[in-house]
């Protein structure tokens, strides 16, 4: 009898430590979720579009990742899909699969469509790199990649990011081979392109870079209203915004707010609120972290409210999850950017984000 006892003992405490071992503040932390009402969503609260960078691996694979997108979102850009690699590889060939998957579970789930992106400097692919050509042929070499893609989406596709990132810090254009080879004109041929190919589609600049560089704004904001004085149609300024949770709340409101004053529709485009810009390799996610990463949500978006709602194209965060950060990857570090934890559950910044529009 004794010795059942011992053996019976031994279970217990070993069962017991196997708990306590889950219930541990592990990576990632369960009680750093909130309980929100589950009838409460995004795209319900949110009195402007709301939406996420969809990864179309994860869309067809994880169950969890796909529904959560269903219940949230309302407005879907395409992490990768739709950029120039991925949809042109060689000169004659177009590979449209993905980028149609996402378009068609848009469609069937009554979701906006955000294209991204048709020309950026860091996506050329290997044929384009080493094409041999006059100006006229780098001419049409970029009107035809981006006629071919505006129009194979046409009606289903609402709104484009026809320019990524064209300028560098220091407020000058950035060298590429679209500058290389056709001049700063790339820039207003394109949105004239794009245009061509579909005229209701909304046309947008995107950059990053304008809540830390006053040089780098005031370059971008310049460059936009001169394409609106020549008449280029261009009708928004997307704001990247990949920011982190030590910037100043003075800078978020200028970087929205002075391209506001541009009159164009404002998309936030790319949010997350890094956790680790200092990249400490051993950093885990606290409670006092969550409620700072809370507070800087709330804060763009009651900025991002406040603005005129004919300029209000919508917020939308890159990824969804913690799990499908590409910051993790991009970097090289633990971090926790997005308002859902690595479970798909709900962070205290989901909480943030209703806070802002309340
Ligand atoms: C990133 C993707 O998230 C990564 O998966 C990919 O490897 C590189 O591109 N600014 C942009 C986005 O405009 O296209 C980038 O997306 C993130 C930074």
């Amino acid at each position: 009898m004794k010795k059942y006892g011992l053996v019976i003992a031994l279970v217990v405490l070993t069962t017991m430590g196997c708990l306590k071992g889950q219930d541990d503040p592990v990576f990632p932390s369960p009680d750093l979720t909130i309980p929100v009402d589950e009838s409460v969503t995004l795209q319900k609260a949110m009195p402007f579009p709301f939406g996420a960078a969809v990864n179309v691996g994860l869309l067809k694979n994880n169950t969890t990742y796909r529904n959560l997108v269903i219940k949230e979102y309302n407005s879907l850009t395409a992490e990768n899909a739709m950029k120039f690699t991925q949809l042109h590889p060689s000169e004659n060939v177009y590979t449209w699969a993905d980028a149609d998957y996402l378009v068609d579970f848009a469609q069937q789930n009554g979701k906006r469509v955000h294209g991204h992106t048709l020309i950026w400097y860091k996506n050329p692919p290997s044929w384009v790199l080493n094409y041999q050509g006059d100006a006229q042929a780098w001419d049409n070499l970029l009107k035809n990649h981006i006629q071919t893609v505006v129009s194979h989406f046409k009606g289903k596709v609402a709104s484009w990011d026809v320019v990524n990132e064209a300028m560098a810090d220091n407020g000058t254009l950035r060298d590429c081979i679209w500058l290389q080879k056709l001049g700063a004109d790339y820039i207003a041929k394109s949105f004239i392109y794009a245009h061509q190919a579909d005229p209701d589609a909304l046309l947008f600049y995107n950059d990053f870079g304008h809540e830390y560089s006053t040089t780098k704004r005031t370059a971008i904001i310049n460059m936009v209203n001169n394409l609106k004085q020549q008449g280029v149609p261009i009708d928004g300024i997307g704001l990247q915004m990949h920011t982190n949770y030590m910037q100043s709340d003075k800078n978020l409101a200028d970087a929205i707010n002075t391209a506001v004053a541009t009159g164009l529709k404002v998309h936030i485009a790319e949010l997350d609120i890094s956790m680790n810009p200092n990249n400490i390799p051993d950093l885990t996610f606290s409670a006092g972290l969550a409620e700072q990463q809370k507070a800087k949500y709330e804060f763009i978006v009651k900025t991002y409210n406040a603005i005129p709602k004919n300029q209000q194209f919508g917020i939308t965060t890159w990824n969804v999850s913690d799990a499908d950060t590409w910051i993790r990857g991009e970097y090289n570090r633990p971090d926790w950017p997005l308002p859902f934890n690595d479970n798909y559950e709900r962070k205290a910044a989901y909480q943030g984000i209703l806070d802002g529009v309340k």
